[in-house]
């Protein structure tokens, strides 16, 4: 069933290289690693996971002071993770599976070890000087402006020179500078940067920090903002309070960013069928909504940062999602996510008491369910937990290690990260050493894992198969009309999701007590076929909706007349 364009459609699979698969017992996942896992995700059978693309976090060319985010070569393959052969193959084995592959764009800083920004420094005259964003002084030895990492431990955004007696913008860490997009240059070297990967045959990009890429050019402070008792004022919370507070930051979503998406959709629609993502963490949904410019010009999809901050509460998720669908331009489709390499995992975010497990299985169907494209965090099919971190092992200077532990591919030491060799059981089973991984493993790990989940039905790589391959025949679920119920008991949130050929209604309880709901009253019909439960002891079949019954934590799609 094919009908528009694939990314509106597809289910996109969110891989960090690193911790995947390590195909060379290294320690670090790579490319080879990846390639040999395909069949995992998709072999054209509801035996695997059924996912139409993947996204790869960066692979490139690194001193990885941010694990790949710092790109010292746009064009190449980190000896890590492999070579441009390795790559190449990926997307060879990936498209033979129906796999289409999104890489990461990393548009708004490079490495401080890129050969443009180690021109940019040489001196003041260099022909690169102004590719990146360089500033005297103020004040005597002050920092240009008032600006703030948005790495809480960076501190200032603002790092002095010695040798050229200047400051640099770095949005990140010191070893990350902001490059500088009102220089044509950059535009053009950016373009280059996107038509190699396009030839390569990648199918799109996910944009890093697509917000951040044009600044006030005049580099004026922000406003200061009583930001009250909270301890944390940079990154998210500070952006929350902004949002909150109506303010206009000069160091973010500046409208010249419009431009530079218009730029980046006028290279990609040079092709067939490519696509581009965008990181806009802006906590404004107003303002997210204009990433998509007229619904045609600007990025194809815009992860939505509030939802992914929602608390557990289904009022929380429903405001967001209605009154998002109710800003997007006409021809503009939603992204959903709930998690990805910056943030707590779902199983672990939304715990409380134990039923972090039984809450991810609502989200895994709430994110299937709604209408937009589906992202889904490696291992989250699993119901993967944030890893336990000793001090000692603390490689990540933001405190996201937890969300960045091997996948978990079966009980063995290692949890089959390391295939070490090639065919066979992964090195750990066959007792062959290979390096520690880069982070531990996760706890649960001996009954969190492919190997264990792929056989048993009531396990959540189980579920998450059967939403995956569910969603692929439901001509409502991948293109229909989406519609909230109100009047609901205060637990639940209640869609429906239309076809001209299939209506839907999917009802997700997010208490923890069963919810008596007369489903008939709201209009929907009066009897309806259960199709899926996130509760495996729960078979399709006939139910009433004069009341119907939804268990503690539990999400049904239902089938209407
Ligand atoms: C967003 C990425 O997701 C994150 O991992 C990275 O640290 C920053 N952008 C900087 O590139």
């Amino acid at each position: 069933m094919a009908r528009g364009e694939w990314w509106r459609h597809g289910v996109i699979y969110h891989i960090y290289p690193r911790s995947f698969s390590d195909s060379n017992g290294d320690g670090v996942g790579d490319l080879a690693g990846i390639s040999a896992r395909l069949d995992y995700l998709n072999d054209g059978t509801p035996d695997s996971l059924g996912v139409d693309a993947i996204w790869l976090s960066p692979f490139y060319p690194s001193p990885m002071k941010d694990f790949g985010y710092d790109v010292a070569d746009y064009t190449g393959v980190d000896p890590l993770f492999g070579t441009l052969e390795d790559f190449d193959t990926l997307v060879t084995e990936a498209r033979a599976r129906g796999i289409r592959v999104i890489v990461d764009l990393v548009p708004n800083h490079t490495s401080d070890r890129h050969p443009w920004f180690i021109e940019s420094r040489a001196s003041r005259e260099s022909p690169k000087r102004d590719w990146y964003i360089w500033a005297d002084s103020k004040h005597g030895d002050q920092p240009p402006n008032n600006w703030m990492s948005a790495f809480p431990r960076a501190g200032r955004a603002w790092t002095f020179d010695q040798h050229t007696g200047q400051w640099y913008l770095h949005s990140f860490l010191p070893e990350q500078p902001d490059l500088n997009w009102w220089a044509p240059e950059v535009r053009e070297a950016m373009d280059e940067v996107m038509r190699f990967w396009l030839d390569r045959g990648v199918d799109g990009f996910r944009i890093d920090v697509a917000h951040r890429m044009a600044k006030d050019p005049e580099l004026r402070d922000n406003p200061l903002v009583d930001l009250g008792d909270e301890d944390d004022r940079s990154g998210p919370a500070r952006a929350f309070r902004m949002a909150e507070a109506e303010v206009e930051l000069y160091d973010e979503d500046w409208p010249e960013v419009h431009e530079i998406l218009r730029r980046f959709r006028r290279t990609l629609d040079a092709y067939d069928d490519r696509m581009a993502v965008g990181e806009v963490y802006l906590l404004d949904l107003r303002k997210l909504a204009r990433y998509y410019g007229s619904g045609r010009d600007e990025l194809h999809l815009a992860h939505n940062f509030v939802f992914l901050h929602q608390p557990w509460k289904p009022e929380a998720f429903r405001s967001v999602v209605d009154e998002y669908a109710a800003l997007l331009p006409a021809d503009a489709w939603p992204a959903q996510f709930l998690g990805n390499h910056d943030h707590s995992r779902v199983a672990s975010r939304y715990d409380e008491g134990g039923n972090g497990p039984a809450r991810a299985r609502v989200g895994a169907m709430m994110i299937l369910t709604l209408r937009g494209t589906p992202f889904l965090y490696y291992g989250d099919e699993l119901g993967m937990i944030d890893g336990e971190i000793p001090p000692d092992r603390v490689v990540d200077m933001d405190g996201r290690d937890p969300e960045r532990t091997p996948m978990q591919w079966d009980a063995s030491q290692g949890a089959g990260f390391s295939l070490a060799g090639g065919d066979g059981p992964p090195a750990g089973a066959r007792g062959v050493p290979t390096a520690e991984p880069w982070l531990p493993v996760a706890p649960g790990a001996e009954r969190i894992n492919v190997a264990v989940e792929r056989d048993d039905p009531t396990s959540m790589l189980s579920l998450y198969r059967r939403l995956i391959w569910y969603r692929k025949d439901s001509a409502a679920l991948r293109w229909g009309g989406y519609r909230s119920l109100p009047d609901v008991p205060e637990s639940l949130y209640a869609f429906l999701r239309e076809a001209p050929e299939e209506r839907l209604l999917v009802a997700l309880n997010f208490g923890d007590e069963p919810v008596k709901w007369p489903a008939e009253s709201s209009g929907v019909a009066a009897t309806a076929q259960l199709e899926l439960s996130t509760d495996p002891g729960h078979q399709p079949g006939p139910v009433g909706l004069s009341e119907l019954v939804i268990g503690p934590d539990q999400g049904m799609i239902l089938r209407l007349p």
